[in-house]
C-alpha cells in the first residue's frame, strides 16, 4: 500500500466518523457509530491500523503519525458529542440554577383550630383548664344527666345520630360538664373544646359535624353576674369594639338560659346573609347550672352553683375571617385554606 492511499483512507475514515457522531441524537446512535468507526474488533480505525502494518518501511513513520493524529480527533470528536448529548437530554442545562425558588405552602393552622386556641388562651388567663370526653357517648351522659327528660320534644332539637343502643355521637360537648363534675370536687373551672355530630345536611349554615368549647365555671357563690360578667370580659378581648348583646333562652341544663350575640362583623350590625339580615349572629348558648344536673353527678347543689356555655367555634371563624358558607371549613380546599389559615 503506498503512503497516498493510506492517507486516503485515513481521509474517508475522518469524514465518515465525523459525519455519523455530529448525526447521532441519541447515546445509544453515538455508541452504534463509536462501534463503526472506532471499536476493538472491526472497527474501521482497526482496518486503518492493521493497513499500517502494508506501508512500505520508509513512508512507516509518517503513516503511523497521521494515524495517531486521527486516532486522537476521532477519540475527542466522539467524546465531544457525548458530552453535549447528555447535557441537552438533562433539564437542568436549561434551568437558571441561581433563580431563587418558589414559595411553597406548607400548610397552616385551620382558622377553626386558630379560634379555638385563641379563645382556650383567653380563659386560661381567669383559671380554666382543658377538659376532654368521649365523642362517643351514652344517651345518659349526652340527654339524660343533662335534664332532658325522657322522649322529650327537646331532643329533637338535636338530631341524633345514634350508633348502637344507647350510644350516640355527642350531638354537644355538655356531657363533658357531667364527666368532670363527677370526677373533680369544685371548684371547677374548664373548657371542653371538641367535635360534636347533629343528623342536620350541609347548607351555608350547617354543617353535621362541627366544634364547640364547652365552658364550666363551679363554686360556691357564683351567679349570673359572674357569667355575663367573664362572658362579656371574653367577648372584648375577642372582638374587640365589637358590640354583644344576652338574650333568653331555654336549655333544660341551664336555668336561667342566655344566648349571647355579636354585632355581625361582615356587615357590622347592616344586615347581609350571613347574619341573616339581622345584623347579629349568634356565638354562645349559656346559662347557670340546673340543681338537677348538679344532683345527677352526684354534687351538693344547695352548697354549690356555677355556670356554663357552649360556643360555636365555626361560627366565630367565619364572622372574624368573612367566611360566607360553613361548608368551606370542611371542604379543604386549599385555595381557601391558604387564604385564612395562619
Ligand atoms: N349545649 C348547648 C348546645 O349545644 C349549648 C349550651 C352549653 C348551653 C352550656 C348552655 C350551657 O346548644
Amino acid at each position: 500500500m503506498t503512503l497516498e492511499q493510506f492517507e486516503q483512507d485515513i481521509e474517508a475514515l475522518r469524514s465518515g466518523a465525523l459525519a455519523a457522531f455530529t448525526a447521532a441524537q441519541t447515546a445509544e446512535e453515538l455508541e452504534a457509530a463509536r462501534i463503526q468507526f472506532l471499536g476493538d474488533r472491526s472497527g474501521l480505525l482497526k482496518t486503518v491500523q492493521q493497513a499500517l502494518g502494508a506501508i512500505s518501511k520508509e513512508y512507516k513513520p509518517a503513516a503511523g503519525r497521521a494515524f495517531n493524529a486521527i486516532k486522537q480527533v476521532l477519540t475527542d470528536a466522539h467524546e465531544a458529542r457525548g458530552k453535549a448529548l447528555s447535557r441537552s437530554a438533562s433539564p437542568a442545562a436549561d434551568l437558571d440554577l441561581t433563580m431563587p425558588a418558589r414559595r411553597q405552602w406548607r400548610g397552616g393552622i385551620h382558622p377553626v383550630t386558630v379560634v379555638i386556641d385563641e379563645i382556650v388562651a383567653i380563659f386560661r388567663e381567669l383559671g380554666f383548664t382543658v377538659a376532654l370526653g368521649p365523642q362517643a357517648e351514652s344517651e345518659w351522659y349526652n340527654f339524660g344527666a343533662l335534664n332532658f327528660p325522657a322522649n322529650h320534644p327537646a331532643m329533637d332539637a338535636h338530631d341524633t345520630l345514634y350508633l348502637k343502643g344507647d350510644v350516640l355521637l355527642r350531638t354537644h360537648t355538655s356531657p363533658v360538664q357531667i364527666r368532670t363534675l363527677q370526677t373533680f370536687p369544685p371548684p371547677i373551672r374548664i373548657l371542653a373544646p371538641g367535635d360534636v355530630y347533629r343528623r342536620d345536611f350541609f347548607d351555608a349554615s350547617h354543617a353535621p359535624m362541627f366544634a364547640q368549647i364547652e365552658g364550666l365555671c363551679v363554686d360556691e357563690g357564683i351567679s349570673f353576674v359572674d357569667l355575663k360578667a367573664m362572658l362579656s370580659n371574653f367577648a372584648r378581648r375577642f372582638f374587640g369594639a365589637a358590640k354583644t348583646r344576652f338574650r333568653p333562652s331555654y336549655f333544660p341544663f341551664t336555668e336561667p338560659s342566655a344566648e349571647m350575640d355579636v354585632e355581625c362583623q361582615i356587615c357590622h350590625g347592616a344586615g347581609c346573609s350571613v347574619c341573616k339580615g339581622t345584623g347579629w349572629t349568634e356565638i354562645l348558648g349559656s346559662g347557670m347550672v340546673h340543681p338537677s344536673v348538679f344532683e345527677a353527678a352526684g354534687v351538693d347543689a344547695e352548697k354549690y352553683s356555677g355556670w356554663a356555655f357552649g360556643m360555636g367555634p365555626g361560627r366565630i371563624a367565619m364572622q372574624r375571617y368573612g367566611i360566607p358558607d360553613i361548608r368551606m371549613l370542611y371542604d379543604a380546599d386549599v385555595r381557601f385554606l391558604e387564604q385564612v389559615a395562619e
